[in-house]
């Protein structure tokens, strides 16, 4: 489990860029409609004043100035009173178009801001519009009432507005002949002024908005960066405290291994030295036998009933030593005995170990049962006999007074592969002995007349272990017990409901 790289930094980083880009081309964008409105506000004032000048000197069908060198009679303008006479001073009609000029002109003088009349269809070849005129005008065909637009070329950068003329009653009194119907469009007054103008009072906010936005990413990714250290520095921790108890598990699970490791050793040195007792008693114990025995045969006459009898417990526990000697080699050897696992047939392994326990069971009369056919599992025959030997010679010893012995011997589908179960009617075994009863001359009840060594279950669970199986004791229904043991499957076996039980593990 690793922190990811900086890559979240990096990307949060770069998701703040992109937002507050987004914030700041949308601030802008505002700030840019802004500056339009303002523009075009202006520009409808001046077209305003000029259409209202230019209307009033319509209803007067036009206006008398005196002719001087900047105002010379309209060579376009065709009307008998054009130029009259009055006291000795000549006069003539200045037009609405004329005197737009004229104030015009007088208005370019000043510079910055200017205005002029156009149609599309001149009367005067100066008034033809330029081509962003002509490209206004005609969209007051298509119904629009004005245009405006930012221009910008290399050597200006102007708001051009442009407002439309419609054919009013006082105009047809000149431009009746031109076919003009009232209300339709005459032609249109420019409005031209620099951006700058408008541009002086929305680049201050822009500043403001550039640097305002530059100061919030930095607080922002500031802060983002700030909280993912601590997010780190955290996660370090988090991890160096893990490690350390993972390394504090691994140094007690090698001094646990080791611990084991000791464990074995003393417990194979030991079983070593039991082997190797057992094995050397054997001679001596054989001697005090036959001895004893020589001595009842020779002396036996001589001796008194007492001498006899003693002679008598002699022999006896020399027989129950030998015995328990014979039993404690077996166990030893079934823990030294290789095992090479072979598929075995269980049905022959119990036949087998049913052989051997003829007498028992005719002197018990006890009916063995077979519940089901038993299985073939991987194992060593001869020893997986001596198991069914011991639980079912178990089975026939402790049997209950009152009731004929009863034995059932069945298998059944195992997550380990099979489970083999002796089931009995017998005294059974109370729930406090079930785990002592597998050990070495641990009996049930000692104090009974049942004959045995406590070595037989002892035998079995070594057995059975292995074989990497598993032995334990069961209640049996409605007496007795069942002993139950796991041995490996030759092929798997399918098990039902393996899947819950190996999921509730
Ligand atoms: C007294 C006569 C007269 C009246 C009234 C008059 N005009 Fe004109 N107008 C002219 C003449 C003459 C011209 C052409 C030359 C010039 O003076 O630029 C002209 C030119 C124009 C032009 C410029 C394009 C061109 O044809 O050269 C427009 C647009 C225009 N008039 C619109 C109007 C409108 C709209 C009205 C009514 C509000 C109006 N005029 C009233 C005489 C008049």
């Amino acid at each position: 489990m690793r922190f990811p790289g900086y890559a979240l930094e990096l990307g949060s980083l770069a998701a703040w860029a992109v937002l507050v880009a987004l914030s700041l081309w949308h601030n802008l964008a505002l700030l840019d409609s802004q500056a339009r409105e303002v523009a075009t506000a202006r520009a409808r004032m001046l077209f305003s004043v000029v259409e209202t000048t230019r209307l009033w000197n319509a209803r007067h069908g036009g206006l008398y100035a005196p002719v001087t060198e900047d105002s010379p009679p309209n060579e376009w303008l065709v009307d008998p009173l054009r130029d009259v006479d009055i006291a000795g001073r000549l006069f003539t009609k200045i037009n609405p178009a004329y005197m737009t000029r004229q104030v015009s002109e007088l208005m370019d003088r000043r510079g910055g801001l200017s205005f002029r009349l156009t149609s599309l269809k001149p009367i005067r070849p100066g008034n033809a519009p330029d081509p962003w005129e002509a490209k206004a005008l005609s969209t007051f065909e298509q119904g629009k009432s004005e245009v405006l637009e930012r221009v910008r070329t290399d050597q200006a950068d102007q708001y051009r507005y442009m407002g439309r003329l419609l054919v009013e009653e006082a105009c047809l009194h000149c431009h009746a002949n031109q076919n003009y119907k009232l209300g339709e469009v005459r032609g249109g007054i420019s409005v031209t002024f620099d951006a700058a103008q408008v541009l002086a009072e929305i680049n201050p906010q822009k500043q403001q908005t550039f640097v305002l936005h530059g100061v919030g990413y930095v607080l922002l990714a500031g802060a983002t960066l700030a909280f993912l250290t601590w997010l780190r520095a955290g996660w370090r921790q988090l991890a160096q405290a893990k490690a350390e108890q993972e390394a504090m598990v691994a140094e007690r699970t090698r001094e646990l291994c080791h611990a084991v490791d000791d464990l074995a050793r003393s417990n194979t040195e030991l079983e070593n030295f039991a082997y190797a007792v057992s094995h050397d008693l054997q001679e001596p114990l054989r001697m005090i036998g036959s001895y004893a025995q020589l001595i009842d045969r020779r002396y036996g006459g001589q001796l008194d009933d007492d001498g006899r009898e003693f002679l008598g417990f002699m022999t006896g526990g020399a027989q129950r030593m030998k015995q328990m000697i014979d039993d404690l080699l077996a166990y030893s050897r079934a823990g030294r005995t290789e095992i090479n696992p072979q598929p075995v047939a269980l049905e022959r392994v119990l036949e087998a170990a049913l052989a051997n326990l003829t007498a028992a069971l005719q002197e018990s009369q006890a009916q063995v049962l077979r519940d089901g056919t038993l299985p073939v599992v991987a194992g060593e025959a001869s020893m997986l006999a001596r198991v069914l030997q011991n639980l079912v010679g178990n089975a026939l010893k402790y049997r209950h007074p009152d009731r004929p012995a009863q034995v059932s011997v069945s298998a059944r589908p195992h997550a380990q592969g099979w489970e083999i179960r002796v089931g009995d009617n017998g005294i059974g075994v109370p729930a406090a002995a079930r785990e002592r009863i597998f050990q070495v001359f641990q009996r049930l009840n000692v104090n009974s007349a049942i004959s045995g060594t406590g070595v037989g279950l002892a035998i079995a669970k070594k057995i059975v272990e292995r074989h990497g199986g598993h032995i334990w004791v069961e209640d049996n229904q409605p007496h007795g017990t069942v002993f139950c043991f796991t041995l490996p499957a030759v092929i798997p076996v399918d098990v039902p409901g393996s899947q819950q039980q190996a999921a509730a593990n």
